[in-house]
């Protein structure tokens, strides 16, 4: 467990992200011994609640979203709710509030044995809308809770070029670059992180990883989810600022990325950033479907005549010796057919011998869960014939002993602890990043098209995957 003692303020702490997935994080690293022996959650927002309201959303939040054991969902709560209190959001333009005196009480207090109270680590973790983060960056740097903090914002970091920008020179205004924190939690996966070793210390995928060997690669993350309980929030982003300029576009770098010269956030992270300098804009004509599911509209919560998307699928090509041609098909929902999160290389198959029969053949990750790997090869089909057929075999990534996966908040706030940065977004690749999204937020944006909750979201997406087609669904 690191040693520094910390203050972990949770921005947001009333809200659906804090509640599924931060706390429950926190729960995780809690139980796994991973947090350092001194250290406080500190819960702030607007609303005027205290401690014991901030202690009750703690307790409920692992009820739902904790361990599924009862018991050790109640031991979590327990560990979490002794070192909980809440204080109210400091705000711009107003003098220090509740908030700043309660990271200094709790800094002497932290502070014991040969520590500090500067030696605390205060981390601000803003579980926030993306519309809040410049107002917040300002009133903390304007109430001095800047000072030897770090500070992880949620994505989307901005909402278009121009907010990206703003935001970045506030918040550089008032943090150092080592102090930020640009959390993309696909990257935070234990599946994801695997790409980089499937890929660099394996021969056998290493060398297949190009335009040679590969003919397409798809990023699907179908979602069954609704959007019922958090409609303000998604009604104002839709699917493709939520998912695709975020966790597709970065999963797809993850894949795209050259080999770095060392595994430290110092080359992986310029790694990543150079492959989404690639990335060709989004030719809106031709390669991107949104879709609105039928009933949207209906959801409490959702203007009437809303153009939100809740699915888009969009087809990106990356600009480059390695990948120039071969398309990256990226496609996301809600209240679609299934719920998946998979990267597929599909790969060409040689079909001079063995005619059409060959293939397809595939290197498949799925992200959800503790992940896994499948590798889809052609074999001779058992019997007295030589036909072809095709076998998959498959890694559960949880089936590697000896270890225990970490889920993605979990292993992102103990890197945020650790200042581990290898894994967290930088300015350079989200400007380019939002270079190749801005098409979408112009004036030749399409019509979401609508489809069928329970779906693969609209026909129209289909082509995009032609030849072969989408390796999940209908
Ligand atoms: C979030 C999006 O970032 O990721 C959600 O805002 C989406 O819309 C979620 O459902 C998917 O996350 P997970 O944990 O299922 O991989």
């Amino acid at each position: 467990a690191p040693e520094r003692p910390v203050i972990f303020v949770l921005h947001g702490a009333r809200g659906d992200l804090a509640k599924r997935m931060v706390i429950p994080g926190l729960a995780e690293l809690s139980a796994r011994g991973l947090l350092p022996e001194r250290w406080a959650l500190l819960g702030t927002g607007r609303a005027a609640i205290d401690s014991a309201d901030f202690a009750q959303i703690v307790r409920s939040s692992l009820e739902t979203f904790g361990p599924a054991d009862k018991a050790a969902a109640t031991q979590a709560a327990d560990a979490l709710t002794a070192r909980a209190s809440y204080a109210q959001e400091v705000v711009e333009g107003e003098p220090d509030g509740a908030l700043t005196g309660a990271v200094a009480a709790l800094r002497h207090t932290l502070a014991t044995g040969d520590n500090t109270p500067d030696d605390v680590l205060v981390i601000h973790y803003l579980a926030v809308p993306p519309t809040t983060f410049v107002s917040i960056t300002r009133a903390l740097g304007e109430h001095g809770l800047t000072k030897g903090s770090r500070v992880v914002y949620e994505k989307p970091y901005g909402t278009s070029p121009d907010s990206f920008r703003e935001l970045d020179d506030v918040v550089h205004g008032v943090l150092k670059e080592e102090q930020v924190f640009r959390i993309d939690h696909f990257l935070g996966k234990e599946a994801t992180q695997n790409l980089h070793v499937l890929r660099f210390a394996n021969e056998l995928f290493g060398g297949v990883w190009n335009r040679e060997h590969v003919e397409q690669v798809q990023i699907d993350v179908p979602e069954t989810l609704d959007i019922t309980d958090r409609a303000e929030f998604y009604d104002a982003t839709g699917a493709a600022l939520d998912m695709l300029v975020t966790h597709l576009f970065q999963v797809a770098a993850e894949v795209a990325m050259e080999p770095p010269h060392g595994l430290d956030a110092d080359h992986v992270s310029p790694a990543r950033e150079a492959a989404i300098s690639c990335f060709r804009p989004l030719d809106l004509a031709h390669d991107v479907v949104l879709g609105q599911f039928d009933g949207y509209q209906a959801v409490a919560g959702i203007a009437d005549g809303s153009t939100t998307d809740t699915f888009v699928a969009a087809r990106l090509w990356i600009d480059n010796d390695r990948w120039r041609g071969v398309p990256f098909l990226l496609r996301t929902g809600k209240r679609m057919a299934v719920s998946a999160q998979r990267v597929t290389l599909v790969l060409r198959t040689p079909k001079e011998l063995f005619g059409e029969e060959v293939g397809p053949d595939r290197i498949s990750l799925s992200l959800s869960g503790d992940g896994a790997i499948e590798i889809t090869t052609t074999v001779k089909r058992p019997g007295p014939d030589l036909t072809l057929g095709t076998g998959t075999a498959r890694l559960a990534l949880d089936d590697v002993a000896p270890g225990e996966p970490l889920s993605p908040y979990a292993s992102l706030v103990h890197d945020v602890i650790i200042g581990d940065r290898s894994l967290f977004t930088t300015p350079a690749g989200l400007r380019d990043a939002w270079r190749a999204f801005a098409p979408l937020l112009g004036p030749d944006r399409p019509q979401p098209l609508p489809y069928r909750p329970g779906s693969w979201g609209p026909a129209e997406a289909r082509a995009l995957a032609a030849p072969g087609g989408w390796v999940l669904g209908d």
